[in-house]
């Protein structure tokens, strides 16, 4: 993107596409806007030659002009309309569907700072103010410019004196529309403030509504909704006090022009300086005058309106995403597994969150990683997966750094399951096939058996074909953690992370998750991120880490005779380490045996 790119010009690339479109729909505004100026005319033709002067004859072809003018005028508004509509529609696909696109690209640290609620009205209230301007202000505008100067014209040639004592009322309506703009834009910007504040707290609320329930605070909730319901309608009540202030002054003006027309224009008349018919004329073009002044200061709201709406999506659509693919990346379609860090740190915010992270994992391996919350666990698998990138030091996959590789390569080779879990408003099918849709039923539900999740989806009343998500029937943590792991298996991926992915399953459950894991015998790399010993005591290495940094490493065994970290977590989470050949649990009996010896 060019430095000398604007929110208008931007704009304007979306436009260019339907420029003859446009074009065509101005030529007939044009056309409409000359047509209106015939039957004014016309009807003091009638009133001048047909009544005064009793030429009878020319009523037929009078009234026929009047007839026709006014249908070819309803035809050529319709068709416009149509125009200017389907421009505007065409316009905001593809506005929508660049912005959207834009939004895909966007990195972790984009959606870590920005509020849901702020990034949906991009894509709704403010692509509509975009519609509202392409679809009807332009050529609102245009025909109003067009028949004002039309009217100003034709009075001025029936006669220039009345022309010029109508000309004196019209500073004062330009005057009083210039004040009520003014006054009006901000109760306008306030409208929209409550309105985006209320429903940012309609949003909050429904998604959080188990919370506010589980808490009993409907009554704190619905006080909270009335302040904000009410500071809304107080808005627009505040915003339509304007409005009805500036009427009568509107009223009173554009009745003051008839009133000059009757005095003086009926005194011309009478004088005989013009005819009675150029009376019933300059009648006619009057609201040609008024209704453009009146309208302009609404224009001038909704164009001030829509250049924020522009600069507002704009704003949004040039942060360029951290994240990038190389521009020559290195061809990598299928990867081995083989992961290493060297000396990586990674600052946000002037915060080290990790400091020099050093290991190799070799195809097949597991690696377990145990710490702490907050210790930087998920955001060494955030490194990897490229979500960020590291501030010095390198990640390697086969050797090459992620930087090089291709983002989408690199990914596809990578299956996670992730901390906190998202499931789409779908079926379970459809979510454990999500990263492969083209699998077979055959190899979503061997998937599901591996992470242990086939027992109960089966026991859904629906089974596979139930759908899950945000309105979906309410799974158990564990049971989303399974599905979650069934979608990072089904991809059978070079490198599978868990993080954490079986905290909220029993012992039971993750022991054969665990032995089903172990036959992916050696095809995969397997990151294991947990705070149970449980769940990592089987791996090649385990890295313990504490405060960003990885404070311990080696074997389960090795670990335990070292006697830190690692051997206090056990020593909680087990009792004490037992003497060698004996040994009597504190906690999960039934498991402490296959824990403490598993491997041998
Ligand atoms: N992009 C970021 N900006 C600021 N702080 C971050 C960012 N990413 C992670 N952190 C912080 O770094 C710490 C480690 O986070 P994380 O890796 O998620 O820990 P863990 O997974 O071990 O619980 C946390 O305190 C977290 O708030
Ligand atoms: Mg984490």
């Amino acid at each position: 993107m060019t430095s000398s790119m604007t929110p208008m010009k931007w704009f304007w690339g979306f436009l260019k596409k339907y420029c003859p479109l446009l074009v065509l729909g101005l030529l007939m505004t044009t056309v409409i806007a000359v047509l209106a100026i015939v039957n004014p005319y016309v009807s003091g033709l009638i009133v001048d030659d047909v009544i005064r002067k009793g030429q009878i004859q020319l009523l037929p072809r009078l009234i026929g002009i009047l007839l026709s003018v006014t249908l070819v005028r309803s035809v050529l508004r319709f068709f416009y309309q149509v125009i200017f509509e389907k421009c505007s529609q065409g316009v905001l696909y593809d506005m929508r569907d660049k912005v959207y696109r834009r939004l895909l690209t966007e990195d972790f640290a984009f959606y870590g700072k920005k509020k849901t609620g702020d990034l949906m009205s991009r894509q709704t209230g403010d692509m509509d103010a975009i519609r509202h301007f392409v679809a009807y202000i332009i050529y609102a505008v245009y025909e109003n410019v067009l028949l004002f100067t039309f009217a100003l014209c034709m009075i001025f040639t029936v006669n220039v004196r009345l022309a010029l004592c109508m000309l004196l009322v019209l500073p004062f309506t330009a005057l009083t529309t210039f004040c009520q703009a003014r006054r009006v834009r901000p109760t306008f910007a306030h409208i929209r403030s409550c309105f985006s504040s209320l429903n940012a707290f309609v949003q909050e609320n429904v998604s959080g509504n188990r919370v506010v329930k589980a808490f009993a605070k409907e009554a704190f909730e619905k006080e909270k909704f009335d302040r904000e319901n009410d500071a809304y309608m107080e808005a627009q009540l505040a915003s339509s006090r304007v409005w009805m202030k500036y009427l009568p002054v509107f009223e009173v003006l554009s009745y003051l022009l008839n009133v000059i027309l009757m005095l003086y224009g009926g005194h011309m008349v009478i004088q005989g300086e013009i005819s009675l018919g150029n009376l019933v004329t300059v009648n006619g073009y009057l609201w040609m005058l008024t209704v453009p002044l009146r309208m302009a200061g609404w224009w001038v709201n909704d164009i001030y309106r829509f250049t924020t709406s522009v600069e507002k999506i704009y704003a949004t659509y040039i942060e360029e995403p951290k994240i990038r693919m190389p521009a020559s990346p290195v061809a990598r379609r299928v990867m081995e597994g083989n992961v290493e860090f060297r000396n990586v740190s990674y600052t946000a915010d002037q915060e080290c969150i990790v400091k020099d992270i050093s290991f190799t994992a070799r195809k097949g391996q597991t690696i377990g990683i145990l710490g702490s919350t907050g210790a930087g666990k998920s955001t060494i698998m955030n490194l990897l997966c490229r979500f960020v990138d590291a501030s010095s030091g390198q990640v390697l996959v086969d050797g090459v750094d992620v930087r090089d590789l291709n983002l989408y390569d690199l990914r596809d080779n990578i299956g996670m399951a992730m901390q906190d879990i998202f499931l789409f408003s779908d079926t379970i099918e459809g979510n454990i096939a999500y990263g492969r849709p083209e699998s077979s039923f055959e190899e979503i539900h061997r998937a599901a058996v591996m992470a242990d999740a086939n027992h109960f989806i089966q026991r859904l009343p629906e089974g596979y074909d139930t759908i899950v998500g945000e309105r979906g029937v309410g799974l158990s943590g564990g049971q989303k953690q399974r599905i979650s792991l069934a979608r990072a298996l089904l991809k059978r991926p070079a490198i599978l992370i868990l993080d954490d992915t079986t905290s909220a399953v029993d012992m039971e459950t993750e022991s054969y998750i665990q032995d089903q894991l172990k036959r992916l015998n050696g095809r995969c790399t397997i990151f294991v991120i947990a705070y149970r010993i449980s769940s990592i005591k089987d791996a090649d290495q385990i890295l313990v880490m504490d405060g960003g940094r990885i404070i311990e490493r080696g074997t389960h065994r090795e670990l335990i005779a070292r006697g830190g970290y690692y051997a206090d977590a056990f020593r909680h989470q087990y009792g004490e380490i037992p003497p060698a050949g004996e040994f009597v649990p504190a906690k999960g009996a039934a498991f402490a045996n296959t824990i403490a010896y598993g491997k041998e």
